[in-house]
């Protein structure tokens, strides 16, 4: 399929440090990619991915959008909404979207930055700290609590089990017998002392919903359920949006003068915030199971293939950037693929962007002069599936 002499392997720890030059002679030469080694399809361009993803009969979520969850065929419990596919899939992600209504999320602004400052203020005079273990280890799970209403004492417990699962070793794979799902007991207690003591909080609204289920029977939510909601929710928003906040250390280590602009220019934050997540995306592929043949260029994919969508490429694509691996504050993004598109667009974009504006916000107001990174330090987190760091330690400029 491939005749070129491109390599591209989601688990080579070499390739991970830097996989962007191999997606763009991807998207040059090889845009349908077949890896035989671990026997996968890769699409790297722009305009295919959105056609994959928009096609989810053929390109299916229901054995998981993660290639160890698609190979090993597990069969998915039903409601976790991003391993899933319609009719299901659509009943439960409306439900859960209630959490995530605009308003609700606008109206955590006041408390996610009391929780950032109250994280950067003992730190005023520092020399220096770790990014990853002042604000991505604590300000995600933290917003999935207020969300939720997890009491705080069991938020870092929760946190803790998310990367845990999402950790592999250097190059290894993830074990899908020892994913987030397995540990959705840890919801359990809060659960049901919710259910036992209904509030006006979210997961009470969550609880006592009335929905047509897949058979058409109008009922709640199961406690099973529940418990699986509230795992993918801090599955899906914890290790992404904190490493969000990872390399927004490290692109403004590098690049102080565009740091003082935002500095001087607060009114820019958001869009940089925007720039960030679409340079450095996070996840860097999706996965779907094949359902049946279908032609990419001329060339088929056989049904039963796994196949690996690189949004990190669409990012970076030339048919739809200038200069793509430019970073550009100022750059007018009407479409990036960090979220993902169509059935399954990231349900907490618009709360991984407050939290994004939020953290930026609180930084330039705190130290203004910027910082820089002890590199020999800094190291990149091991998972095949979020690229960012699980050590970034910051000197402050003073
Ligand atoms: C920068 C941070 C984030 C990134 C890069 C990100 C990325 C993504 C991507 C690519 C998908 C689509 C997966 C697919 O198509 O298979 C997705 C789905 C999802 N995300 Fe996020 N996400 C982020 C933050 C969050 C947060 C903060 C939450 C919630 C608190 C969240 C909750 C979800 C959920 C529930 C889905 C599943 C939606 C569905 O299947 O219908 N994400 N996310």
């Amino acid at each position: 399929m491939t005749t070129t002499d491109i390599y591209w392997d989601p688990f080579s720890t070499e390739i991970w440090e830097n996989p962007y030059p191999i997606y763009k002679q991807m998207r040059a030469e090889a845009p349908v990619y077949y890896n035989d080694q671990h026997d996968f399809y890769a699409f790297a361009q722009f305009d295919d991915i959105d056609r994959g993803l928009a096609d989810w009969k053929t390109f299916s979520s229901a054995r998981g959008d993660v290639y160890e969850f698609i190979k090993a065929g597990i069969d998915m419990p039903p409601g976790t909404v991003i391993m899933e596919d319609p009719p299901s899939h659509d009943i439960n992600r409306a439900l859960l979207a209630r959490l995530f209504a605009p308003r609700k999320v606008a109206a955590l602004e006041p408390q996610i930055r009391q929780f950032i400052a109250a994280q950067l203020d003992p730190l005023q005079d520092a020399d220096g700290f770790d990014l990853i273990d002042v604000l991505s280890d604590k300000v995600p799970m933290r917003v999935i609590g207020m969300l939720l209403g997890i009491p705080e004492e069991g938020q870092q417990a929760v946190r803790d089990q998310t990367v845990a699962s999402l950790a592999t070793a250097e190059g290894g794979q993830l074990d899908p017998a020892d994913s987030g799902f397995a540990h959705a007991e840890m919801f359990g207690s809060y659960i049901d002392w919710r259910m036992e003591h209904p509030s006006d909080d979210l997961m009470t609204e969550l609880l006592t919903a009335e929905f047509d289920d897949v058979n058409g029977v109008r009922r709640t939510l199961t406690r099973d359920e529940a418990l699986i909601y509230t795992t993918v929710v801090a599955g899906a928003g914890n290790e992404t949006t904190g490493q969000l906040i990872g390399w927004m250390g490290k692109i403004f280590a590098e690049r102080p003068d565009v740091y003082q602009e935002l500095v001087a220019d607060p009114e820019l934050i958001a869009n940089a915030v925007e720039e960030i997540i679409r340079l450095e995306p996070i996840g860097h592929a999706v996965g779907r199971y094949v359902t049946t043949d279908v032609e990419f260029h001329g060339q088929t994919i056989p049904a039963g293939s796994t196949a690996l969508f690189i949004i990190a490429s669409a990012n970076r694509d030339e048919s739809k950037y200038e200069d793509g691996d430019s970073f550009d504050i100022r750059r007018k993004i009407t479409q990036q693929r960090a979220f993902g598109v169509g059935a399954h667009y990231c349900l907490g974009a618009s709360l991984a962007r407050l939290e994004g504006r939020l953290v930026l916000d609180e930084l330039t107001k705190r130290f203004p002069k910027g910082w820089d990174v002890e590199w020999d330090k800094a190291k990149l987190a091991s998972t095949s599936t979020v690229r960012g760091w699980s050590t970034l330690p910051i000197v402050l400029n003073k």
